[in-house]
């Protein structure tokens, strides 16, 4: 422990703010304790069974702007969007794709003019989804394939990201998995998203300010290299040598572990329940349940004082890789889901909220005295 940590730890700094309520919502609760998430009064797990993405952006945005958006309208600017981005993008692709995935798309959002309307915030969704396709695409060395505004917002990414129509099945599986993954509390995305607003700089801002905070391997950075774990495991047979080893260099296991959660994010299991009604997954599956076993008793037996279980991200990981994603977009689909929930808060934070300035306590040197 540093001497800077031992002087925060005396001043009851709480610096993962764990203990601090910032913000009151009406959109998401996030139990940790029993393991439920309500999302505007919805279990998650109904909400995905039942809502398409347009639906949630519907619910998520609902009493936050004028006019109110309905389902329908926003399936039909949405489309609209997504054809109007792609056409302003399209010169600039190649060197949004040369930034990189999370990086081209975060270039693409700031090409937008910033605003707090509803325009904005369909534009800010649009253009996540048709960057996010079209980088993918460029960086395998595909052309981009423009949007079909009369799809369905999940069908079309789809589409864009693998260049021909998806099986309906496989469409309603990433539906499945934007909305499970619409919004969450005060994660540190969203958190970022409403200090940026509190500041009234507009929504673009805040949700590109927000997608910087989503990149990191402890938010939503962790499905790929989830991936790589179960891959560099290979078999059961491994697993327990593998987990320990992986255990005693004193690295975190992808998909392993939550802030907020003590038992099971019910998002993997929402999740687990989309991949395997897709086909041709059984084995993969398999292979990461029986890991997943393992993990979790070799998580327990080494760190008994801390409830570690399966978050979001291992489930997000196996979904992601049997509709074909490429690991390098795996964080930016997360922010096409989460994007809606940002600018939700966004907009919450505007109209409830205030200038978030946290206080910090000085531990450096001061001027010396005057003798
Ligand atoms: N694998 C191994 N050990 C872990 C893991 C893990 N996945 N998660 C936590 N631990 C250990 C820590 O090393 C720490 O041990 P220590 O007390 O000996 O230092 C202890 O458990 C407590 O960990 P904290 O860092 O206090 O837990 P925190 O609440 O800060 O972490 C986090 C939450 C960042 C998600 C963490 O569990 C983690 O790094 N998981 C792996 C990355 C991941 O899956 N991220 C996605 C999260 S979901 C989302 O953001 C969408």
């Amino acid at each position: 422990m540093s001497a800077g940590t031992v002087a925060s730890v005396d001043k009851g700094v709480d610096a993962g703010l764990e203990k601090v309520v910032a913000a009151e919502t009406v959109l998401s609760d996030v139990d940790g304790a029993n393991g439920r998430l309500i999302i505007r009064g919805h279990d998650v797990g109904d909400l995905a069974a039942r809502y398409t993405y347009e639906q949630a952006a519907a619910l998520l945005w609902s009493g936050f702007f004028t006019p109110e958006p309905d389902a329908e309208t926003l399936a039909r600017d949405l489309g609209a969007a997504r054809a109007a981005a792609f056409k302003r993008l399209e010169a600039h692709l190649p060197d949004l794709a040369r930034l990189g995935d999370v990086e081209g798309v975060r270039a693409a959002l700031a090409m937008s003019p910033d605003g707090d309307d509803l325009a904005t915030a369909i534009d800010l969704a649009a253009t996540t989804a048709v960057a996010t396709a079209a980088i993918a695409r460029l960086r395998a060395g595909h052309p981009a394939v423009a949007p079909n505004p009369a799809l369905g917002h999940a069908h079309d990414l789809l589409r864009m990201m693998r260049g021909a129509d998806p099986a309906p099945a496989e469409a309603a599986a990433l539906d499945a998995y934007m909305v499970t993954t619409c919004d969450h509390g005060l994660n540190a995305s969203t958190f970022v998203a409403r200090a940026v607003a509190s500041t009234r700089a507009g929504l673009g801002s805040a949700v590109i300010a927000a997608l910087s905070a989503l990149k990191g391997p402890l938010h939503g950075g962790a499905p790929g290299p989830a991936l790589d774990m179960l891959d560099a495991i290979g078999s059961p047979a491994n697993a327990e040598a593998w987990i320990t080893a992986a255990l005693d260099r004193g690295d975190r296991l992808m998909g392993f572990g939550h802030r907020v959660y003590r038992i099971r994010d019910p998002r993997a299991d929402v999740l687990r329940r989309a991949v395997s009604s897709l086909p041709a997954t059984s084995g993969r599956l398999a292979l990461a349940q029986s890991i997943e076993t393992v993990i979790l008793a070799r998580l327990a037996a080494n760190k008994p004082s801390r409830k570690l279980e399966t978050n979001v991200e291992y489930y997000t990981a196996l979904l992601l890789e049997a509709l074909a994603i490429p690991r390098g977009s795996f964080t930016c689909l997360f922010a096409c889901g989460r994007v809606l929930g940002w600018i939700a808060h966004a907009r919450e934070q505007l109209a409830t909220g205030r200038l978030v300035r946290p206080a910090s306590v000085y531990v450096g040197p001061r001027p010396r005295e005057a003798a």
